[in-house]
């Protein structure tokens, strides 16, 4: 097929203020693989931002568009009843073991924060929101206002939420001491949180793994501390599992691996294997005090993202011990790799949501490195993103149903390029 030059094409005709990871020009995808116009097959450790879940173009999610596209593309569910929005809903109820069983329905992660941090204002009838550095939550300008991940994003935006603290993120591996290590932030986040005004407090939003910060999990006391400060004062815990959710680290979200429920969690991404759909999830007595029209939207929940969540939620099911089995094999991969060497300063895992962080000669962030080695990893038919405030970190996430040969091919050809790079 003639070389369609899309990236030249997309000059005259595509806003530059949409960045570009690679100057990849895709016909399609399947599987773990994107094919390019020379036929050439890169394996995907990016997934779309962690969106590929089942892979690209899985049969089942497929065919589950299809049969849901000949019968009803659109309804608004603000206007009539159909049965994918009705079944989705009680899914997530389900995997959220019935504790955020009341379910609003977006098109994207960001909207699903807006719909989170309206919730709380409205229902606690209080507008601060606590939430953490390093955080990403969006970009529109509600989400946009308690993100702290890179300053390019709100350079000349308005914050639109103006009553707004920002606390440190357990990042003990850049954080200065004291809060470097678990102690020395615990003493430092129940002092910051007694120092919060709770009446004026609508919500604490974080991300218990911290996603496009540098793939930073929050260890289980963090997570705690937050839980029985809000239970002691009422300020809802809002859990961001846009990039950590839906099986990505082995559960159906990060929370559950240490049983410590948030009172509204917001999920995107991975939950519909590509098609736009996000979802705000909470208890039936906060939904029930949210109040009817105070929020809603057109698209939100439409039958053919919820087809295809359904059947992303079926495939993935019975996934997640895999998930768990396979990060682990990486994650032992990469720790013989790099343990030792100088340049990598920390590997970060749980399931396959796996960063690597690498410094200089003196511990700084070392986002020189890292574009090296991507450029060699594409070179290598390997695709990975970066993350992280300077570009300083390696996130590999791959599909969740990826095998064991593939993910072993992808980190032999990961390994390579980082040796190749640093020889
Ligand atoms: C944790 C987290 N929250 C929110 C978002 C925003 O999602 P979207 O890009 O779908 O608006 C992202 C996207 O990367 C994310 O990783």
């Amino acid at each position: 097929m003639a070389h369609l030059h899309l990236v030249d094409r997309s000059k005259t005709c595509l806003s530059s203020v949409l960045g570009h990871a690679t100057t990849l020009e895709i016909k399609h995808g399947r599987g773990c693989y994107l094919i390019d116009y020379a036929d050439q097959a890169y394996l995907d450790f990016g997934a779309g931002i962690a969106v590929n879940s089942t892979g690209h173009c899985h049969p089942e999610v497929v065919a589950a568009i299809h049969t849901q596209s000949q019968t009803l593309l659109h309804g608004c569910a603000g206007v009539i009843y159909y049965d994918q929005n009705i079944l989705l809903a009680e899914e997530l109820g389900r995997i959220t073991n019935g504790e955020l069983s009341s379910v609003f329905f977006t098109q994207s992660g960001t909207e699903a924060i807006e719909a989170a941090l309206k919730c709380a204002m409205y229902v606690r009838n209080a507008q601060q929101i606590v939430s953490f550095n390093g955080g990403f939550h969006g970009r529109t300008l509600g989400s946009l206002s308690v993100t702290t991940s890179n300053p390019n994003y709100v350079d000349r935006y308005p914050m639109a939420i103006p009553h707004r603290i920002v606390l440190e993120y357990p990042y003990f591996f850049r954080n200065n001491p004291p809060l470097h290590t678990e102690s020395g932030y615990s003493d430092y986040l129940k002092n910051a949180l007694s120092a919060v005004d709770a009446n004026q407090t609508a919500a604490v939003i974080i991300e218990p793994f911290l996603g496009e910060g540098g793939y930073v999990p929050a260890p289980a006391s963090v997570l705690q501390i937050l839980r029985d400060w809000c239970n002691a004062t009422g300020v809802f815990l809002i859990f961001d599992e846009i990039q950590s959710g839906i099986g990505r680290t082995g559960q159906w979200f990060y929370y559950q691996h240490y049983a410590i429920t948030p009172d509204i969690l917001t999920t995107a991404k991975g939950i519909a294997s590509g098609l736009p759909l996000g979802a705000c999830l909470s208890t039936p007595s906060i939904m029930a005090a949210w109040k009817t029209g105070s929020h809603g939207g057109t698209y939100g929940g439409n039958p053919l993202t919820c087809a295809a969540a359904c059947a992303t939620l079926r495939i993935l099911q019975d996934q997640l011990p895999t998930v768990t089995t396979l990060g682990e094999h990486a994650y032992a991969r990469l720790q013989a790799a790099f343990a030792n060497h100088p340049y990598v300063g920390d590997i970060r895992a749980k399931g396959l949501m796996i960063g690597i962080e690498w410094v200089t000669e003196t511990g700084a962030p070392n986002a020189e490195i890292v574009k090296r080695i991507r450029d060699r990893c594409l070179q290598n038919q390997l695709l990975i993103l970066s993350c992280g405030r300077h570009g300083h970190v390696i996130r590999l996430m791959p599909p969740l149903i990826i095998t064991k040969d593939e993910l072993d091919e992808g980190l032999t050809r990961f390994i390579d390029a980082c040796h190749h790079v640093l020889s």
